[in-house]
């Protein structure tokens, strides 16, 4: 479909501002990226609840899927020198991203050649990957480096035996990886996001926090939880003060990249009598994490003609010059204070904006189509003396244990995922128990959902259609 058609189809919408309404209203000159609206229509039909848990159909994904696309692996600076390399797994599939002698980045497939067992299983530096079962050995540059009993081997004698590779390439200082030797270069997907982020500095960004949790419930219904707004209402009631959620933007700007925009400082809709000003800022600055960099004293009283979103955009902008040296002036509230996410296809969110920002990473947990991994990653900017400070070790969440057991990493942010944990399990539960057989989703505020599973449909017959299989 094409997500810019200037004729297309404008969904219904809350009744009440629409973002670009508060948007109008922003102190700074808010950038034309924003303010773009594109038109576009996923339809209304349901989709089969069996994509959520039937083996063939994540057979199917794990095939047609995951052998396709680019894939988030690590960060460029998780394997600054050579040797370094970080471990990358999905679906059954293992992959050494490293950083070979010459400082290029390799993606080398996790798997002796010889009996097939792990080269590597815990990240780390090495001078080479010497297999630890029989000792047969490869350089960092995945040439082939020795074999103990290389006289036992005469298939190898004048043969290539390097590591196969995957393809690797780069964006602001992250590593994606794509299991497809032909695939389109990373940009072709990427490239609305790399344009919009320009002015974020994300090569410049490290690692301040990684939360690594297991879901008891499909990939799809972990992603999807992080795709729309308006369930705050009933999962997360107290940030409705500070969070316009059911007028939120929906856009689909390609195929593989869509966003959704929540405006901060601005209460829901749904709160009846409206909070006042002071009672909003008092609000969003109780709630003070450092994704915000909310400094300054708590006005008693805003002046008359002050909104929150204003002096809470101003708080930001000059919590964030102390911290970081550089100079907010020119940002909109908007980049300071909103969730402004942006999707990459399938199993990827970043965050927009100037302070600490958020990433999102999903996968199936090994091949179970009922788990997930979640990770929640937070992104810093350098601080001022320019120091990169080392990026944060993953911390570990079982499928039992509880974001409030990170609070101290994650702030009042914390609450908020773990609200969303107590949706999952029970969502993956209420599809077995479905007796329509079919989920349905919002036409507009769900269409990047339903895009979703659009585009994971068609991958899959596309490449069945390549196989001949139907
Ligand atoms: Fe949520």
């Amino acid at each position: 479909m094409d997500g810019s058609s200037a004729d297309g189809f404008r969904p219904d919408r809350h009744p009440s501002e629409s973002y670009g309404d508060i948007l109008e209203r922003d102190s700074n000159g808010v950038p034309d990226h924003l303010r773009q609206q594109p038109r576009w229509d996923e339809g209304t039909d349901g989709i089969p609840i069996t994509r959520y848990y039937e083996r063939e159909y994540f057979d199917r994904e794990v095939k047609h899927l995951w052998s396709k696309v680019w894939q988030w692996a690590c960060r460029e600076d998780d394997i600054p020198n050579a040797g370094d390399y970080r471990i990358y797994e999905n679906v059954g599939k293992s992959l050494i991203v490293t950083r070979t002698p010459n400082g290029e980045i390799k993606a080398f497939y996790n798997t002796c050649l010889h009996r097939g067992r792990k080269l590597v299983t815990l990240n780390g530096c090495k001078s080479e990957f010497r297999c630890p079962y029989h000792g047969i050995a490869w350089n960092n540059d995945g040439s082939f480096k020795d074999n103990p009993i290389g006289w036992d081997f005469p298939q190898w004698d004048g043969e290539d035996i390097s590591l196969p590779q995957a393809r690797v390439d780069t964006w602001g200082g992250f590593v994606f990886v794509n299991f497809d030797v032909n695939a389109r270069p990373l940009m072709y997907y990427i490239g609305p996001i790399a344009e919009h982020f320009e002015r974020y500095g994300w090569e410049d960004r490290y690692t301040a926090v990684h939360i690594h949790k297991i879901v008891k419930a499909n990939w799809k219904v972990s992603t999807e939880a992080f795709m729309e707004s308006h369930h705050s209402i009933t999962t997360h009631p107290q940030i409705l003060t500070s969070l316009a959620d059911v007028n939120s933007q929906y856009d689909l700007l390609s195929d593989h990249v869509s966003r959704q925009f929540s405006a901060g400082g601005v209460p829901s809709p749904f709160l009846d009598p409206r909070p006042s000003e002071t009672e909003i800022l008092q609000h969003m600055t109780g709630r003070r994490d450092s994704r915000r960099n909310l400094t300054g004293d708590i006005p008693d009283e805003l002046p008359e003609g002050v909104t929150a979103r204003q002096a809470l955009g101003d708080m930001s902008r000059k919590g964030l010059a102390e911290q970081t040296g550089q100079d907010y002036s020119h940002a909109s509230d908007a980049e300071m204070l909103d969730p402004l996410l942006y999707n990459l296809f399938p199993n990827w969110s970043i965050w927009a904006g100037y302070t600490t920002k958020l990433v999102y990473r999903w996968r199936p947990y090994g091949l179970d189509p009922e788990k997930s991994i979640m990770e929640i990653i937070l992104f810093a900017p350098m601080p001022k003396d320019g120091k990169r400070p080392p990026n944060a070790p993953i911390r570990y969440l079982e499928e039992d244990d509880s974001f409030m057991d990170v609070q101290d990493l994650l702030g009042t942010a914390a609450q908020v995922f773990q609200q969303d944990m107590g949706n999952l399990p029970y969502v993956q539960e209420g599809l077995r128990a479905s007796g329509t057989g079919v989920v349905h989703y919002g036409r507009y505020s769900e269409g990047r959902i339903r895009h979703l599973h659009h585009l994971i449909h068609r991958y899959i017959e596309e490449g069945e259609m390549a196989d001949g299989a139907v």
